[in-house]
């Protein structure tokens, strides 16, 4: 038998590449709000905590549907709960709270559309190197100040997920491609 904190590291150990590679509880969307606090409770029990930039908010309903599923399979007393170590589920409010905070805070697709410089090298770069794990960010979500510490971040997740990581030059020509497109400052 096998207590929770075994099991998660376990999981994460043997299927990295398709288990949330994690963030740092402070880097979430308002870290103090009780739907960043139902994620920390709920959504890091069996692998490390997803960021709601893993989804779109058309994506996360059915994908939080999965896991409830799953919480409440292994909430019981039944076999998976006894072999698993057991697992807390969310109520109904909880639930829904925890919905509305993925979606409110979710990865905002780009609108292919508007930007014709996706059809040129850097923003052909930007496109392999960042559809691969969520939807092509927008890049108005963030500042020319903002992005290379999230860029960096990405790195860490794609390492963590065991996908190649862009060489130097283009990563650098992918930061470039966001700055030019930014949000404008505060
Ligand atoms: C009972 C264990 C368990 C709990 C609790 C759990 N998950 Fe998962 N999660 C899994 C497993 C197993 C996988 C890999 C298989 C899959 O994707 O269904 C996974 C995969 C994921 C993925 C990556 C796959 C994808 O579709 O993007 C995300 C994101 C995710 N979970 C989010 C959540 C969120 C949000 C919560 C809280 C509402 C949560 N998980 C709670 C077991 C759990
Ligand atoms: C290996 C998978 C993976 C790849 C490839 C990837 N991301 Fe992410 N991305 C994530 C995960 C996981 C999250 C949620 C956790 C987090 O925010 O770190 C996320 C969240 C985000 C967010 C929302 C969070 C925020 O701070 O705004 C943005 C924007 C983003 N990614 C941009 C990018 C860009 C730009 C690239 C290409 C350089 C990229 N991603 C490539 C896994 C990936």
């Amino acid at each position: 038998m096998m207590d929770g904190g075994n099991m998660k590291e376990m999981m994460q150990r043997m299927m990295s590449d398709v288990l949330p590679p994690g963030i740092d509880p402070a880097l979430l969307p308002t870290p103090t709000s009780e739907g960043a606090k139902l994620l920390n409770l709920y959504c890091a029990q069996c692998h490390n905590l997803p960021g709601p930039g893993m989804h779109t908010a058309r994506e996360w309903p059915p994908v939080v549907d999965r896991m409830n599923r799953r919480m409440r399979m292994m909430s019981g007393r039944g076999m998976m709960g006894m072999m698993m170590g057991r697992v807390e589920a969310p109520s109904e409010s909880e639930l829904q709270e925890l919905v509305n905070y993925l979606q409110v805070h979710a990865q905002i697709p780009i609108d292919t559309t508007r930007y014709p410089e996706l059809d040129t090298p850097a923003g052909r770069a930007f496109h392999t190197a960042c559809s691969r794990c969520h939807a092509l960010p927008d890049p108005q979500q963030h500042t020319t100040d903002e992005w290379p510490g999230v860029v960096a971040r990405m790195k860490q997740n794609m390492v963590a997920m065991g996908k190649s990581v862009p060489d130097e030059a283009s990563i650098g020509e992918i930061v470039q491609f966001l700055q030019r497109h930014a949000s404008k400052q505060e």
